[in-house]
Order: structure tokens, then sequence, then C-alpha cells
């Protein structure tokens, strides 16, 4: 074998690679199934001819992208080391310094670039090629998180120069925009918050299933590299050139400097710019330019002589929590929120933050009337730090927690195990009320489109909605009402036949979707489905909640991902009897669609066993029939392997199909598997 039969093998996995990608990650394939596996055949050709040379991640991978399997080891070619910090203008001259005694006074160039603040990879390409990507770990060996890594939109499987080998190393990140949009999407899905865009980040990277990162919004910069052969540079600003070449992403904020004066120059010009540049940062990085030089520096312990980290301050302002105030959520949560006299910290002005609970502001003894410290770390949320204590007046209050709702007056509870006071008003609770309609109207409930929270926020002050089945007499009321919608600021004609249309289209929901949308405590999307596959109809739902007694606990217990939160929580809600009725006045108003899968789970020859989904099903929609799937006690998986024992194939069905068939796997039609399931 020669350099350009290996190198000719390499390119043909990498563009069946990016195929892979296209089609399974992407959903957007770039070669029609005869190219695919004319390369495929190519490709394996050669590697009958070749055994010597099949690259190990291809022996695992015959099948598509391999799944992130429970995060495999990798061991770095080069350990990724950490830096040591500055935090003056006095350190960094110290570290100059050393840098000049440490090379005997050469004439020493420096690179400043912004220090992301994310979770550091590294990615090693063969020939060019992609082959894996770990984190940083415990800097000897990380975690194999090439799958998820391939979902990212930057991700560079082939660089356009070939060289034998490079591991670049970087940090992957989220975009402040990007986090918000995560965020406001989990919220409306009823899912985890992130607390700030690191851990959103480092949340979606280190997911088993890389379908999920692949929905995730992260980004990356290339910073260095580890091992390298055949690399076309002998300075860090050149390697930020090729790198550049190759389309990988690389910091615009990174210049090269020649003193300690423009260091510190850069330093308090990216300060400054921190707040604008749309990603998290916490310092500047500043390194020798010259490889050889770094060379020659080496490294003590865990860190470069020739890198440093220069930290910024925590950026932190002093001003007045003038008032402590209390928001009551959906489930009756009061969370108490600090009014603070308006302040600017890193480039946001301030005026609100959350104190979390009653514990937060004993533990931090704030007062009102206290001057305080507010913080805003990596995070983008800012937070209440301390009192400062020294300048307490004596008018400054402890702050007493209210012991009844401040919205309904309703008396107001803190269980035993828990950190959150909650109001006991249920739906007498005009704020819980109005969360209450919020969250039913959201996407993935009744999902009505043109009442997003500021409508619902209207319809409830102007008493139009009290209940969520008023939404459903709502245009009943407004044909006959003096002061229609239409009338009102910044309603027309349009907005108001819109809405009416919205709420028509919403009149038919699935039993799923309606328990979810009631928006009980406990009760998030997927409980919502195990409870709806579980009942299957809204009678027997209903029955149950209705005469909710031992029997019906343990039914519910019995359910496999189902606790004494949800036992407790649906138990309490049905408990009230005007929630107990507004649900059968709901029901009344609109369709429930039975849980369409029958309960015949153990018979199903599919119970216990991994079915695959390809190609368009035309019978039902892919939804309904991986519901169908999973009530039947089968497991459904997004490629085909092995492990497979049933794929289903719709019309159109493309390589997943063909790989079915060279694993000789059962594979039924859409038709068949429907009258199976039947
Ligand atoms: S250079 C030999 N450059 O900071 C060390 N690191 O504490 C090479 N980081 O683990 C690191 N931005 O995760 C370097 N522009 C940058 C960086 C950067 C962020 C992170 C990286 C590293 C940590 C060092």
């Amino acid at each position: 074998m020669n350099d350009s039969t290996a190198t000719h093998m390499m390119q043909l996995y990498a563009q069946l690679l990016e195929a892979d990608r296209a089609y399974y990650h992407d959903n957007a394939p770039i070669m029609d199934d005869a190219s695919y596996d004319a390369l495929r055949r190519a490709l394996e050709a050669l590697e009958q001819e070749h055994p010597h040379y099949v690259h190990p991640d291809r022996l695992l991978d015959k099948v598509g992208i391999a799944p992130a399997s429970g995060f495999g080891k990798i061991t770095h070619g080069v350990p990724m080391l950490s830096l040591a910090n500055a935090f003056s203008a006095e350190d960094v001259a110290d570290f100059v310094d050393r840098v000049q005694r440490g090379l005997m006074n050469a004439s020493v160039s420096f690179m400043v670039e912004p220090k992301i603040d994310g979770l550091s990879f590294s990615a090693l390409y063969e020939y060019g090629r992609l082959v894996h990507v770990a984190t940083r770990g415990d800097g000897t060996q990380g975690e194999d998180i090439t799958a998820n890594f391939r979902t990212l939109k930057q991700c560079v499987s082939q660089l356009t120069q070939a060289i034998p080998r490079i591991e670049l190393r970087g940090e992957v990140y989220m975009s402040h925009d990007d986090f918000a949009a995560l965020n406001a999407g989990q919220e409306a899905r009823n899912q985890k918050i992130f607390a700030n865009p690191r851990n959103a980040a480092a949340g979606s990277l280190r997911q088993l299933d890389a379908t999920i990162t692949a929905t995730r919004p992260l980004s990356y910069f290339i910073y260095g590299c580890g091992a390298h052969e055949g690399l076309p540079c002998s300075n860090q600003a050149e390697f930020f050139a090729w790198c550049a070449e190759q389309g990988l992403p690389v910091n615009p904020q990174a210049q090269q400097v020649h003193n300690v004066a423009m260091i510190e120059e850069h330093y308090q010009r990216l300060m400054h710019e921190r707040s604008h540049l749309g990603y998290d940062i916490d310092g500047m990085v500043i390194k020798v330019n010259e490889f050889a030089l770094q060379e020659r520096l080496g490294a003590i312990a865990r860190s470069p002589r020739w890198a440093i980290a220069y930290k910024f301050p925590a950026e932190q302002a002093r001003t007045r929590l003038e008032d402590i105030i209390i928001q009551v959520g959906r489930t009756g949560a009061l969370t108490p929120v600090a009014v603070l006299r308006p302040v600017t910290v890193g480039g946001v002005v301030v005026s609100r933050a959350t104190l979390h609970n009653r514990d937060e502001i004993e533990r931090k003894d704030l007062r009102i009337g206290d001057h305080v410290l507010v913080e805003r770390a990596g995070d983008v949320i800012p937070y209440v730090s301390c009192a400062l204590l020294d300048e307490r007046e004596a008018s400054a209050q402890p702050y007493i927690f209210p012991d009844h709702c401040p919205v309904c007056g309703s008396p107001a509870v803190q269980e035993a195990d828990e950190a959150v006071t909650r109001c006991t008003g249920g739906l007498v609770c005009d704020a819980q009320r109005v969360e209450r309609i919020k969250h039913a109207v959201k996407r993935g409930c009744f999902d009505i489109e043109g009442l997003g929270g500021k409508n619902s926020e209207l319809l409830c002050e102007r008493g139009l909605v009290r209940t969520l089945s008023d939404i459903f007499t709502l245009q009943e009321r407004n044909r006959d009402s003096l002061t229609p919608l239409r009338k009102l600021e910044g309603w027309g004609i349009k907005s108001e036949t819109k809405l009416f249309e919205a709420i028509e289209s919403a009149r038919s929901i699935s039993l799923s979707r309606f328990i979810y949308a009631l928006g009980i405590r406990h009760i998030g999307e997927n409980t919502a489905e195990l409870l709806a596959t579980h009942y299957h109809t809204m009678d027997n739902f209903m029955h149950a909640m209705q005469n909710f007694s031992t029997a019906t606990s343990e039914d519910l217990r019995n359910i496999h991902g189902i606790g004494d939160a949800v036992v407790g929580a649906l138990q309490q809600f049905f408990a009230h009897p005007a929630q107990k009725e507004e649900v059968e006045c709901l029901r009344t108003l609109v369709q429930v669609q039975d849980t369409i899968a029958p309960m015949i789970a153990q018979d199903s020859i599919f119970a216990g066993k991994t079915l695959v989904f390809t190609g368009s099903l035309s019978l039902c929609s892919r939804d309904e029939a991986k519901r169908r799937a999973l009530s039947l006690g089968a497991k459904v998986a997004s490629s085909v392997s092995r492990k497979t024992d049933y794929v289903i194939a719709g019309s159109d069905a493309g390589s997943k199909l063909t790989q079915a068939q060279t694993l000789g796997l059962t594979i039924l039609s859409e038709q068949e598997w429907m009258e199976q399931t039947r």
C-alpha cells in the first residue's frame, strides 16, 4: 500500500461520514442512495485489499454514525494542561519578566486572546479527517464526545489541508442569544432551565443521546493544538490563519502584541467590550507567540510556562435593596424578588434579582434599605451576593416572609422537606390562574397561537378569562360584548379572527396534552404521556381522579416512571372541588382524543423489542407510530444496528433500509406494522 491509497481511503471514509451526518443528524441528505452505496462499496473493496489499513473507527461505525456510547475514554496525544492565573497588571509584568529571563532576553511577542468560559475539547484529525473528539477530562484522558461534536453546525469533518495528524484544541460555548432562546424553549416545554450559558453548553455537549445535542445551539473557537504532524505554522498567529483557511472558527479578538503596555491595553479593551461580545469570557489568555520558544519554556506541574490567564475581576456593583416583592407562580410558589436601585453591572442595567426563597434571605441576612453588592459572574443572571453590614442603617428592617399569599390572601405554607413556600389558594388565586392559563396555551399543551403571555394577561386582567374553559367560550361572549376584542388598543378584526381560529383548532387535543395543560405540579410532558398511555381514555382518567382511593395510588405507583410526588400532586389537585369542576367543564368544551395504542403491551410481539422507523409514514404520523410502539412495550431507536429487532419502512426509505437488509433484520412495511398492532 502506498500513501496515496491511504489518503484515498481516508477521503472515501470522510465523504461517507459527511453523508451520514447530513442524513442522520441534519435530515438533509447530500447524495442519493446509489452514490452512497457506490462510495461504500469502493471503500469496502479497498479495505479488503488492505485490511491492515482499516481505521479502528471504521470497524465500530459500519452502520451510520455510532451513537455516543456511554462515553468511552480517549487518551490525549499530548496532555491538556491548565493555565496559571494573573489577577493584576503586576502579576502580568512578573509573567513577562519570567518569560524573558527564561529565554535569555530574546525578543518575544505574545498573542492575547479572550478566555472563553465554556468547555475545552480536543479534536483529532488524521489526513484531514475528523477521527474523534474528547473532553478535557483529567487532562490525560477525556470522554469520547465524537458523536455529539459531529452534530455541531460548525463541525468540520474534513480539513482543506489533509496534514497527517493534528489534535485541535478549543472551547465549546453557547452564545447569549442562543442561551436565552434555549431557556425560553425549555421553559415552554416545562423542562430544566439552565443557570448560565456554560452549564447549558456542558449539559448539551455531555448528552448520551447525540440527537439531543443536535437540537442545542452550540458554538466553538479553536485556540490551540496538541500533538501535530505536518502543521505548516511556526507560531500562534500563523496557526490562527491556518485554522481559518481550514474553515475552523477562531476568535476575531485575538491579537499579536509586543510588550506589557500593549497587553494591558488589550486587557482593558476586552473588559470594556466584554458585555457586547455575545458570549461569556472570564479573562484574557496571554501566550508566547512562537512555538519554538513555547517549547523551550516548557511546563511546570500542570501549566505551561509560556501562557497565563489574566482573569477579570468579578463584575460587581453596589446598590440599595429598595424592596422585596413576592411573585406567585403557576403552582403557587412564592418567589421573593429584590427590587434594586437600578445599577449597571458589566454593561447591563439591573433593577431586579431573584432571591430564590425564604431561607436565602435569612442566610444572607438581607434587610430592606440595605446597601448590597450585586454580581454578575460567568452568569448572565445577576444576583445579590451580600449586604454591606458595616453600612447598615438603623432603619433597615428585617424582612418578614409572608404567611399569606400576597395576591389572594390564602395561607402560604412551607412543607417540611421543601425550600419553597406555597400559596394554598389553587384556582382561587388570581396569580396562579394567570400562570396556569399561560401554561395551558403554550406549545405542547393547547398550543393556541396568538395567546402568548401578554394576551393571556390581558384577557385575565379584563376578567374575560378566569379559567381554562373560559378560553373556549370567549368567542361567544365576545360576540355579545360591548367592548369586543377587536376594539381594544392594538387589536383589530384580523387579530381577533386569527385568535378565534387558533382557539377553534385547539379544541381537539390528545389526552396527554390535555393532562399536561392542566398545569398540575410535577406533571411535565413525559409524565402526562405516561398517564395518558396508562388511562388511555379521558373517561378512565377522570374516573380514577374523581374517585381517588388507595387503589388509585397503588395503580399509579405501578406505572414505571411515576412516584410519590406525582401521586400526591394528582391527589391534591383533584381534591379541590373547584379544580375538579373546572376539568369537568373543560372536557365538555373540547374533544379529548383517546390515546391511540390499545393496552395490550404484554401480548404484543413487539414487547421488549427495539424498533427503527424509517422513510415517510402515510397511515399515521411518526409521533403516533412511536407512541404506539412505546405503549406496546417496545423501544424505539433512531439508527439501525445489530441490536435492532424490526425496521418499519415507509415510502422512500433510504440507507437505513439498505443497512437493515445487509444485516438481515426483519423489515415490515407500514401496512404490516399497522396490521400487527391493531
Ligand atoms: S490556552 C496549555 N486559550 O482555559 C493550556 N485556553 O485554564 C492551553 N480557555 O482548559 C490553554 N479560552 O478550557 C487557552 N483562548 C484560550 C482559552 C482557553 C478558554 C480555557 C481552556 C483551558 C482553560 C485553562
